[in-house]
């Protein structure tokens, strides 16, 4: 089975072909760039797009992934949210931290609670006149500052929350059975950064509902 997934996104095509390699799926990037609608949500954005894609598919009975992605950061009201794309463009993680820099505290739990934020995806597949819609979300904060490594986007200052046993998010400040120790998802590896993100949990969810689309 093959999946076109439209982005232009490099570092989403590894992620997602990380995680359906083990289901047998052959994930191909769509590189089609769609008009991004000024939505609040990211259910809209998402929509939107396959809509604009589907005329774009090289056979009609191919199968479309969209996934749309954003930031929310808890003291900024939930930006850049759907306009991630745009402020990592113009403000840069830099930006970012600077918007942050009055948020600190010498307490970690106060400080984590200052700095509080989740990434969201929604990922749409879409077949043969049908749709199938799931969200995946990773809490976490922002860090202090930034670390180069492998990552994309926001992943230099992104630290997910750490998971317990069962994989699940903890409040922040609560050791886990799995944790980055810190470390933002641009210094961890791709395997690691799996059992966290919101992408993955998203495209998690989409194929326990695979079996709609017939
Ligand atoms: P998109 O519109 O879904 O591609 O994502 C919006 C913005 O969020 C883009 O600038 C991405 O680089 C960023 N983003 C999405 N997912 C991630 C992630 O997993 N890590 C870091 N940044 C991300």
């Amino acid at each position: 089975m093959t999946i076109w997934f439209m982005t232009t996104n490099s570092g989403k095509v590894a992620e997602a072909r990380h995680y359906f390699a083990e289901y047998g799926v052959t994930v191909e990037q769509f590189e089609f760039e769609a008009v991004e609608p000024q939505a609040e949500d990211l259910e809209t954005v998402a929509l939107s797009k396959v809509e604009q894609a589907i005329p774009h598919l090289p056979n009609s009975d191919d199968m479309l992934l969209v996934e749309d992605a954003g930031l929310f950061v808890d003291s900024l009201n939930g930006f850049p949210g759907v306009y991630s794309s745009y402020v990592l463009n113009t403000l840069d993680v830099h930006g970012i931290l600077k918007l942050m820099n009055h948020l600190k505290s010498d307490d970690p739990i106060q400080d984590g609670n200052l700095r509080k934020a989740e990434f969201r995806a929604v990922a749409v597949l879409y077949k043969d006149g049908q749709t199938i819609v799931s969200e995946g979300v990773c809490p976490g904060r922002i860090a202090h500052e930034a670390v180069t490594g492998d990552g994309f986007g926001f992943d230099p200052i992104f630290i997910p929350a750490d998971l317990d046993e069962d994989g699940d998010s903890l409040p922040i400040g609560t050791i886990g059975a799995k944790s980055t120790h810190g470390m933002p998802f641009g210094g961890i590896t791709l395997e690691e950064k799996q059992h966290y993100s919101h992408r993955h949990r998203a495209l998690e969810s989409l194929l326990s509902n695979l079996d709609r689309l017939g």
